[in-house]
């Protein structure tokens, strides 16, 4: 049965663990001989994109981090601007729409009342074009836009939600080259970015998801914590968010979370002795950025929790612990980061005794605005 726990004694670890088979059935839908081919999008894909000079995407929630990250992906790769937008704020402000925008919405359920409204009110408004990345094959928000791609995560049960969003990221990945395949992009780094980083993705969350019992000891840290920073830059910035966003939504420990670059505008002044800090540092062009943001917090007695697959570039003690990750693509790395990030919000909840898969005063799909 797709949605007993089976062997979990949750849904929200389940559906943690089934990201590498989620990611890997989400992709090949989208492959044909082994290239990734837009007509997954629908049949007037091709005719549609071809027009798009611009993006604006809005969504709710963890899927509205996922947009976060879409808006990078869609900038470096395909060259166009991309707005990102929480679905319940976006219609209320008369929004501007450029001539050849798409409006993409994303969405687990495919039935968030403010998604949905967000589209409708696109689709009057003008925008060239509907595309709805979504969970749910029937629903509303598939059923009511143009194009759509479905995540194949299956059933989610667990409220906080995991395996929908990085299947999310993923196929965020996918649509950003099905538009950079029209501005300009080399086919040779499309197909190296296909090959060795969206065809491997899988093993690399099966890397990340072996750091489960390292992670179940930071989890003990932060169990009796009440505040948190998450700190990420760039792309990883909004991993950071949804790192935060997890640990609120199921542990109820208050969680922040600051592009490493703003430290210094505020939240320095919240650290001490007391204050954890997570950090997503991957190697790459900001990677020594971080690194300097990472030692103004250590200077503060702040305790830092970072992932990074540069560990040799830390010197570890109790107030600097270093959690190594697979080395992967930039434009993968939030996808895989998401994964310690979830186990750490999902230990620290089951050690406070929390109700895991159903925490106080959340929904699992929002219907009503
Ligand atoms: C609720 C859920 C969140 C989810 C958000 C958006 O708040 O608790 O986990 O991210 O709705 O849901 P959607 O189905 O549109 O992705």
């Amino acid at each position: 049965n797709a949605v007993s726990k089976g062997e979990y004694p949750h849904y929200m670890l389940k559906e943690i663990f089934e990201q590498s088979t989620a990611i890997r059935q989400t992709l090949s839908p989208a492959l044909s001989n082994d290239r990734l081919d837009e007509s997954c999008l629908g049949d007037s894909a091709s005719t549609l994109l071809d027009g798009v000079k611009a993006v604006q995407i809005c969504a709710c929630g963890t899927s509205y981090h996922a947009g976060m990250v879409g808006r990078y992906l869609i900038e470096s790769l395909a060259k166009i601007p991309c707005g990102v937008e929480h679905a319940s704020e976006f219609r209320y402000r008369s929004p501007v729409v450029p001539a050849n925008t798409l409006f993409v919405v994303l969405s687990q359920s495919g039935e968030t009342a403010d998604t949905l409204a967000a589209l409708r009110y696109a689709r009057e408004a003008g925008y060239h074009a509907t595309l709805a990345i979504c969970n749910v094959g029937s629903s509303s928000l598939v059923r009511e836009s143009d194009l759509s791609f479905l995540t194949q995560a299956g059933p989610e049960i667990g409220v906080a939600s995991t395996k929908a969003f990085t299947t999310q990221l993923l196929a965020l990945n996918i649509v950003s080259l099905f538009l950079a395949r029209r501005n300009g992009l080399d086919p040779q780094v499309e197909a190296d970015i296909t090959n060795t980083s969206l065809k491997q993705a899988c093993f690399a969350v099966d890397a990340a998801l072996a750091l489960d019992d390292k992670i179940s000891e930071v989890a003990e840290q932060l169990v009796d914590r009440e505040h948190s920073l998450f700190l990420g830059r760039g792309v990883m910035y909004p991993i950071a968010l949804e790192g935060a966003l997890k640990l609120k939504e199921i542990s109820y420990i208050h969680a922040e979370a600051y592009p490493g670059g703003e430290l210094k505008h505020g939240p320095l002044a919240l650290v001490d002795e007391n204050m954890p800090i997570i950090a997503a540092a991957p190697g790459g062009k900001l990677f020594a950025k971080m690194q300097g943001n990472l030692q103004e917090v250590a200077a503060r007695g702040g305790q830092l929790f970072i992932l990074t697959d540069k560990p040799e570039e830390f010197s570890t003690s109790h107030d600097c612990q270093v959690l190594t990750m697979p080395t992967v693509d930039e434009v993968l790395a939030p996808l895989v980061y998401t994964i310690p990030l979830q186990l750490l919000a999902y230990h620290v909840s089951v050690m406070r005794g929390n109700n895991v898969d159903q925490p106080r005063n959340l929904a699992k799909s929002v219907t009503v605005e």
